[in-house]
């Protein structure tokens, strides 16, 4: 984390939450942000499709931000049980994440077309968080950077930037496992990322760009993580369903 950028610590849901679980949560997060005074972090939650409209209503003003989880490349049409990105604009989300590796792996997404949800995000004016990230097997064989560099440049659209994106490096094998890599392997990862955006797109929108980690951070390993120079916040699934958790990584941005 340096100066210029501002942590951001997103709560992905998943396919967790009833109408009155997931209201309450958002509520007590509410009370939190509301309740501190000068929060020197972004923070946001990204519930399911559901629950987006109750869970925007009982963030109201607080300060905490509302996302979704993916989106269609589509702006509307013939497209049975799809979400378009405007709709979630309509909704009053900031954000939405695409590229999840759980969607590239249970939907077959591919690069190409994360690219294309990122453009249809920004086309609405949402913030794409775009996620990549090795498996297991890749990483043994040594091929962690080559995998990162290769969904890098085939998932963020050429209008990326420091104002409309934000990169989650999610190792698969960490998501929901509870086991991560050292801290030095996940800085080695970020400042790859933050090398490539730079040959890419300029070193003032690579330096504006925030890149999340994400794969079992939790409030025992967040503090270490989030003080890693290339590591400007999370993206926390599991811990995020628990405000106390959640608010606790939140606490622990530098
Ligand atoms: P986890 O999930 O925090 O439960 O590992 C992270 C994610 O999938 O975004």
């Amino acid at each position: 984390m340096t100066a210029n950028r501002r942590p951001l610590i997103a709560g992905n849901w998943k396919m967790n939450g009833r109408g009155d679980d997931g209201l309450v949560l958002a509520l007590q997060l509410a009370e939190r942000m509301k309740a501190k005074k000068g929060a020197t972090f972004d923070i946001l939650v990204c519930p399911p499709f559901t629950l987006i409209y109750g869970v925007g209503q009982a963030l109201d003003d607080s300060g905490v931000g509302l996302g979704a989880q993916d989106c269609h490349a589509i702006e509307s049409g013939a497209y049975t049980g799809d979400v378009s990105a405007a709709m979630l604009a309509d909704l009053g989300c900031a954000y939405v994440i695409v590229g999840h590796s759980e969607r590239r792996a249970g939907h077959a997404e591919i690069n190409s077309l994360v690219r294309a949800k990122a453009e249809a995000a920004h086309a609405a004016g949402l913030i794409a968080i775009i996620c990549i990230g090795e498996t297991e097997a890749e990483r043994d064989a040594g091929k962690t950077l080559d995998v990162v560099k290769d969904q890098l440049s085939g998932s963020l659209p050429d209008g990326a930037g420091a104002a409309n994106t934000v990169v989650a490096y999610e190792p698969v094998w960490a998501i929901g496992t509870g086991r991560t890599p050292t801290n030095d392997e996940v800085q080695e990862v970020h400042a790859f990322i933050r090398a490539e955006l730079t040959a890419r797109f300029g070193p003032s929108e690579a330096q504006g760009l925030r890149i999340l980690y994400g794969g079992s951070m939790n409030p025992n390993n967040a503090r270490e993580l989030l003080a890693l120079s290339d590591v400007d916040g999370g993206l926390i699934g599991g811990a995020s369903l628990r405000c106390e958790d959640f608010w606790s990584i939140a606490q622990s941005c530098p």
